[in-house]
């Protein structure tokens, strides 16, 4: 591959991958907290706090995109963490990570098309209301503590007694997406800086013209729920962040991957950070933080201020936002179901590659119709923890991983060092794991249950089907 990549092209490829969701959407959660239809707190929210929640988390992923880079840079093939690990880690090590990024691109997938359904329908809404059977999914509705929304339970017309709740428009966006996957659409690096344009113009919209509504009250209490809220908060806008490692499967591509690689990452994210930091202060400062539990806060914060004509721009910047995130994780998705069957883990037919259009069709269309499928009914909060359960768990293997590799393979050239390994990987994996902690108890058992299937399939296929444990060469779906 050629060797075109900068610091800047860096920089623009990690905003546009990580910019979406997270900070249109979870945002609200992560203020004003969650209580679920029993009125039981779910998670403490940060409030105003936020601010800090969001520098929290900059520093942790600081720390994991260090030794991702230095995985990256180190073993000499594009993909993602689970390529690396394969080369290095073995075989179990590289399974329980690639299972991970499963959670990390089609559930975070499922949630940002949840998002993209709740700012959807504020677009429309000018012009019709969608009845809220079709934009609100049944697990949704059941976790709501919301009297409107739980009100659609009986509202809501049924089938056998059980009420019909979906979320149309997010079924819909998933399978338009997969459709352009399929027939081989690629974000190109023009697309994606126009992307990037537009996002930050959204984002500096919001940020200008809600500061100029900004009421100091809302400042007080600043954390309302003290460090708790703001570590509870930060455990689920962590979903801001997510994305960032995305840009070191782009090594090979780099130009002094050296010096570039951790310039184009570190400053991405320090980037990023800011401009959370600066749109989590608005909203906060916009109306009192309770207000923020939306499905689409910033246009929510908007309407509320009644600001409602720039709250069209804003929904409207963020339905174009999140299609391109769910463009860059769906087509991550079906190249790690690729790697993994090319090395025996998963069915060789999972990762044809179609006669025509050279796209890994089969798992392209499998993930689209379970990902549109799941988004149809899920509940938001819930995938998001799903997602950020799994990707901090695989932020900590690849933490780990670094420092293990210092040890068994000291001599294998590193075209990129993480400084002071042991302490920019050891507390990469403890803070990784504190930010886990932040997060409630139906993530844990819910990341529980999926390990625990993921092993199970390695134990009935992937130990058996092996390449490398049948001591052949990876297979090849040229054929
Ligand atoms: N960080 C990405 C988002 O917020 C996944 O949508």
């Amino acid at each position: 591959m050629k060797r075109a990549l900068g610091t800047k092209d860096l920089v623009s490829l990690s905003i546009g991958a990580v910019i979406g969701a997270g900070i249109f959407s979870t945002l609200g959660t992560a203020a004003a907290g969650e209580i679920n239809a029993a009125g039981e707190v779910v998670r403490y929210g940060a409030g105003p706090a936020l601010v800090l929640s969001f520098v929290l988390l900059g520093a942790v992923c600081a720390l994991a995109a260090l030794c991702y880079a230095e995985l990256a840079s180190m073993i000499p093939q594009a993909g993602s963490a689970y390529a690396y690990s394969y080369a290095s880690l073995g075989e179990l090590v590289a399974w329980i990570i690639g299972w991970d990024l499963i959670l990390e691109y089609a559930v975070g997938n499922v949630a940002v098309a949840i998002a993209w359904g709740g700012y959807f329908e504020s677009l429309m809404s000018p012009w019709f209301d969608i009845p809220g059977w079709l934009t609100h999914g049944y697990f949704q509705v059941k976790a709501s503590s919301n009297p409107e929304i739980l009100a659609l339970l009986d509202s809501a017309p049924s089938l056998a007694g059980i009420p019909i709740l979906i979320n149309l428009p997010a079924f819909l966006i998933v399978m338009a997406i997969t459709w352009l996957l399929v027939i081989g659409v690629k974000e190109s690096t023009r697309v994606n800086n126009w992307m990037v344009i537009l996002k930050l113009a959204v984002l500096a919209l919001f940020v200008i013209v809600g500061a100029m509504h900004i009421n100091p009250e809302n400042y007080t209490p600043f954390a309302p729920n003290g460090f708790r809220g703001i570590h509870q908060g930060a455990a689920i806008v962590f979903f801001a962040y997510i994305g960032f490692d995305a840009i070191s499967t782009a090594a090979e591509e780099t130009k002094d991957p050296q010096r570039t690689m951790p310039r184009g990452i570190l400053i991405g994210l320090a980037i990023c950070t800011l401009i959370y930091v600066i749109v989590g202060a608005v909203a906060t400062g916009l109306v009192p933080y309770e207000q923020l539990k939306s499905s689409d806060p910033l246009a929510h914060a908007f309407e509320v201020a009644g600001l409602t004509q720039f709250s069209w721009i804003i929904a409207d910047g963020a339905v174009v936002s999140m299609s391109a995130v769910l463009l860059v994780f769906q087509y991550g998705q079906p190249r790690i179901f690729y790697a993994m069957a090319r090395d025996g883990l998963l069915p060789k037919g999972a990762a044809k590659l179609h006669k025509k259009y050279r796209t890994p069709h089969v798992t392209t269309i499998i993930t689209g119709v379970l990902v549109a499928l799941a988004a149809l009914v899920a509940d938001d909060a819930a995938t998001y923890d799903l997602t950020n359960i799994g990707t901090l768990f695989a932020f900590v293997l690849v933490c780990v991983g670094v420092m293990v590799l210092r040890v068994v393979d000291p001599d294998r050239p590193r075209p990129f060092k993480v400084p002071f390994v042991w302490l920019v990987g050891g507390g990469g994996a403890a803070a990784c794991l504190f930010v886990m902690k932040g997060l409630p108890a139906a993530a844990w058992k819910g990341f529980g249950i999926w390990l625990l299937i993921g092993l199970a399939i390695y134990a009935v296929y992937g130990y058996r089907n092996s390449t490398l444990r049948r001591g052949l060469p990876p297979r090849s779906f040229e054929d």
